[in-house]
């Protein structure tokens, strides 16, 4: 007895710290001696992973987080300085040979049966893409100074807040003044949990994760309801996701939103049965490799993956996920908490000051996050919330004078000085953790039905609200509206699960044969947005919904490819047969970015259970600024929603090599669900100024206040050609880069864009060179798919990050790449101290030493550190 108990506490200690066996842990990385890349096999090619990364003189590390066929590789770096692109010049040069003998016709390759294994070799490479570290800044709030937490003496405690914890045991000091779980001045304006704690719904059994800055499982507030087994540190590449910089104190403060312990520190978590798992991620510069890992990490066991952070809320940039990372979330949706689904949050973005939307934000326009926007105190917008019409609903935080309270960084520290969007996406988080513990086999899209139906329309008067076809109301500031813990979780118990999912993708619309130049990246045809805007329709029929076994539709997407000198001029509108119009952009005048929308992909939920059958009508509008002017070359709109026979529903396939290149027969299984097109720009230095928390919020004014759009008649309205893909794949066949159907593209990443882009006539020549039959070797069945020819259309239209990755004057962009966490705050203050330590890095040892030589680079250990400018801001 007295054994147990003396070695109870050490049990307890390790249970805590000590990782369990988990399936999946990281190497460290060595990014001061090699380059890493991205390789997606495909083993129906017919090689073996180990003969791919031998011919391409690489060395395989470990499988990308939970994605099968996808692996990181490495390559000895060469010596830094003059030489320091010549590691990649290396691979790519095995690649580039590879493909020539793969394509050589002349006699002496293709007797000698070298040709049949480059192609074998060839074949089985699907994507192949180089990792730059890129620091995902963060923003918080931490370095303002402000005056300790109250305690609230005993006689001030509003009465609901002390009724509520007299009744439930509750002595947390500073529960009084978590106004978000008791408003006590505006009772209609909170989370409104305490119902469910009284039913004994707290969350047990649910883990969610914090992928964010670290997370302090020291601070005895969270420190019961921390999960070790499920928690990373990939900035370190440690078990644990201790907060290390002086900065890290955001994931913290999420986490305790969710999961503060009911005990006598600071306050309690909305969902304080449940657990809290971090993944740390945004302390320093991390790959899409390891970003992909992050949001898959025990994924098996973890429901919801709460982020916080996201492309520069700069009111310019446009950016998505990467291919990898967007098959990490599809992987998610799909094999994620037992195949129901994992649960993706994500904050809605702080920039609505400076016109920035959410749906110039590839995260939080997928239709695999629940988008979560903020409202406060008072129940009021506040100026920094971005809208758009992806926003699914609103949860509460800072503004109108009072932040959210939760626990901070340190043993027993609280912080009453948390807020923007960042501090919303955990608010719905733990109303999902209630939810899925009463019911655990909600899927991915119950959750975003739940939240479509039971959100709360909130300031009624407000004239951003519109009707939708089903009776809702819809606001691209609210989205569908407040989202009421109760009204969620009561309405979770008996919610009958929705159908699997199934789409209608329908081919891709040329407006006056609209095309995307492959050889200089120029877009051609189209029409000119004339004052008044252009518009473009495409007809649903029951027949086509009824062919794609398309029953109810849920979120629509569009892709449209449109060239502007200034793309912040450009408005998009999207009207339904049911008249329902979505403003999918409005215009950013912060945005002077010339390259116009390749192919870029909005996203509504306006139009969530609306009848699709009747016309439907893109409107492109312009400002018409002296000056400026822009061409309207296509687009292309995409349904999703549930099927009408389950035993017929197909499980999307994020395409691999038809990512770029989709095939003929079926374009609905080809289109990527997130954006292709992104592009990367240095952070902005400006976050969220002081006044987030004090400034009043407004109730009155429209999201998109720009033009009165709906009203502006168009002057002209062009008849477009609405080819269909036979006719896009004509004009494509007859184009040299038709022969880029041989399925690789070789996209060097951010960090090689100028070089690509230099190169590349020099990889169409190579294409060109190709005859025909051999197209036939893309194919995994080793037929030749008619397919082939569009896929490459595809391309014409989708691959454009190695364009955009060069700024006006060649300079390349992507090394400096950044996200930021929508917290947003005193960026400018990030002190010395924060810059951040790798431990990834420094020596390297015998063991690697040797190990390198063996990969046949003996090319000493330079000194030089990709980490210059992979962390600059
Ligand atoms: C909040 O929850 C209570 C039950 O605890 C419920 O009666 C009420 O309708 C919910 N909503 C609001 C706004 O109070
Ligand atoms: C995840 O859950 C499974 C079964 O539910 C369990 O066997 C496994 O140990 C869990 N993993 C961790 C790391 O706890
Ligand atoms: C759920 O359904 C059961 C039985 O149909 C019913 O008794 C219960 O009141 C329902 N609960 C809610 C929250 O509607
Ligand atoms: C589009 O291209 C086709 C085939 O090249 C051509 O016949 C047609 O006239 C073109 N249409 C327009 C509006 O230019
Ligand atoms: C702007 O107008 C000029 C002259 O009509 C035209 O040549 C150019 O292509 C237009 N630019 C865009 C981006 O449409």
């Amino acid at each position: 007895m007295r054994l147990c108990l003396f070695h109870l506490p050490w049990l307890l200690l390790f249970s805590l710290v000590a990782k369990p066996t988990f399936s999946y842990s990281p190497e460290r990385r060595s990014y001061l001696t090699h380059d890493y890349l991205v390789l997606e096999h495909n083993p129906a090619g017919g090689a073996s992973l180990d003969e791919c990364a031998g011919e391409l003189g690489v060395e395989v590390v470990e499988q990308v987080g939970e994605l099968q066929n996808l692996w990181l590789v490495r390559s000895v770096k060469a010596m830094p300085g003059i030489l320091a692109r010549s590691t990649r010049d290396n691979v790519r040069a095995r690649y580039e040979s590879l493909r020539t003998r793969a394509a050589a016709s002349n006699a002496f390759w293709s007797r000698s049966g070298h040709q049949q294994r480059a192609r074998r070799i060839f074949s089985s490479i699907h994507y192949l893409e180089e990792q730059v570290p890129r620091q995902r800044t963060k923003r918080d709030d931490s370095l303002i100074q402000r005056a300790p937490p109250p305690t609230t003496p005993a006689d001030q405690i509003p009465d609901a807040a002390s009724a509520v914890a007299a009744h439930l045991g509750i002595s947390d000091p500073l529960f009084p003044t978590q106004w978000h779980i008791i408003n006590p001045d505006f009772p209609e304006h909170m989370m409104n949990v305490t119902g469910l704690w009284e039913m004994g719904i707290t969350g047990r059994g649910v883990i969610t994760s914090l992928v964010d800055d670290g997370l302090d499982y020291n601070n005895r507030d969270l420190t019961e309801n921390f999960d070790a087994a499920h928690s990373y540190d990939f900035n370190d590449h440690t078990d644990l996701p201790t907060p290390a910089l002086a900065d890290d104190r955001h994931g913290t403060r999420c986490a305790g939103q969710i999961g503060a312990v009911k005990n006598d520190v600071c306050g309690v978590g909305l969902a304080y049965g449940s657990k809290v798992a971090g993944v740390r991620i945004l302390s320093g510069p991390i790959t899409d490799v390891d970003e992909a890992a992050a949001l898959n990490y025990g994924f098996h066991n973890v429901s919801i993956y709460s982020c916080s952070w996201g492309p520069p809320d700069d009111g310019k940039s446009m950016e998505g996920p990467s291919y990898i990372i967007q098959k990490a979330v599809v992987n998610g949706v799909q094999n994620g908490r037992g195949g129901k689904g994992s649960i993706f949050v994500f904050a809605s973005g702080n920039g609505a000051m400076f016109g920035d939307q959410c749906n110039f934000d590839g995260y939080t326009n997928s239709i695999y996050s629940v988008t979560v926007a903020a409202v406060d105190y008072k129940g009021l917008h506040p100026y920094y919330s971005e809208a758009c019409a992806a926003n699914m609903v609103v949860a509460y935080s800072s503004g109108s004078g009072k932040s959210i309270v939760t626990s901070d960084v340190g043993d027993g520290k609280c912080s009453n000085a948390h807020g923007g969007t960042s501090a919303a996406a955990p608010n719905a988080a733990g109303v999902f953790a209630l939810a899925l513990s009463v019911r655990p086999d909600l899927s991915w899209r119950d959750i975003q039905h739940l939240c479509v139906r039971t959100a709360r329309q909130i300031n009624p008067g407000d004239p951003d609200w519109e009707w939708t076809a089903t009776g809702r109301s819809f606001s691209y500031k609210y989205g569908y509206g407040q989202l009421d813990a109760y009204a969620f979780v009561t309405a979770a118990e008996n919610w009958s699960l929705v159908k699997p999912q199934a789409w209608f993708h329908p081919s891709a619309i040329q407006v006056n044969n609209g095309s995307l130049l492959e050889e200089n990246g120029e877009m051609t045809g189209g029409v000119p947005i004339a004052r008044g805007g252009v518009s473009s329709t495409f007809t649903v029929t029951k027949e086509m919904m009824e062919q794609h076994n398309l029953e109810d539709i849920e979120h629509v997407t569009v892709r449209v490819w449109i060239s502007h000198t200034k793309r912040g001029d450009v408005g998009v509108e999207l009207f339904s047969p049911n008249g329902i119009r979505s403003v999918l952009a409005a215009p950013r005048s912060q945005d002077l970015d010339s390259t116009g929308f390749r192919g870029w992909r909005f996203m509504s939920i306006k139009h969530w259970g609306e009848n699709p059958l009747g016309q439907w009508t893109i409107k492109i509008l312009d400002q018409s600024v002296e000056g400026q002017n822009g061409t309207f070359h296509g687009w292309r709109l995409m349904f999703w929603g549930s099927a009408i026979d389950s035993s017929k529903a197909k499980t999307y396939a994020l395409p691999s090599n038809e990512y770029l290149l989709p095939s003929l027969e079926e374009p609905e299984t080809i289109d990527v669900p997130t954006a292709a097109t992104t592009k990367f720009l240095p952070k902005p230095t400006l976050g969220l100024p002081d006044d987030h928390e004090s400034a009043e919020g407004e109730a009155d004014q429209p999201a998109f206040s720009g033009k009165p759009v709906g009203s502006a008649s168009p002057t002209m309205t062009p008849t477009p050609d609405e080819g269909w893909f036979s006719d896009m794949s004509n004009l494509v066949y007859n184009s040299r880069w038709f022969f880029g159907a041989l399925s690789v593209v070789f996209l060097f990443g951010i960090g090689a864009g100028v070089y690509l882009w230099r190169r590349r006539v020099g990889r169409r020549a190579a294409y060109s060179s190709l005859a025909v039959e051999d197209v036939a070797m893309t194919s995994v069945t080793g037929t030749v798919r008619p397919g082939v020819r569009a896929k490459e259309l595809y391309d014409a239209f989708g691959e454009v990050s190695d364009d955009e990755d060069v700024d006006e004057e060649g300079h390349m962009l992507g090394a400096s790449t950044q996200s930021e966490l929508h917290a947003g705050f005193l960026d400018d203050e990030e002190s010395a101290e924060s810059s951040p330590r790798y431990r990834d890095d420094p020596e390297v040892g015998d063991d690697e030493q040797r190990h390198l030589t063996a990969v046949g680079r003996p090319d000493s250990v330079g000194s030089g550190s990709s980490w210059e400018h992979a962390s600059q801001t």
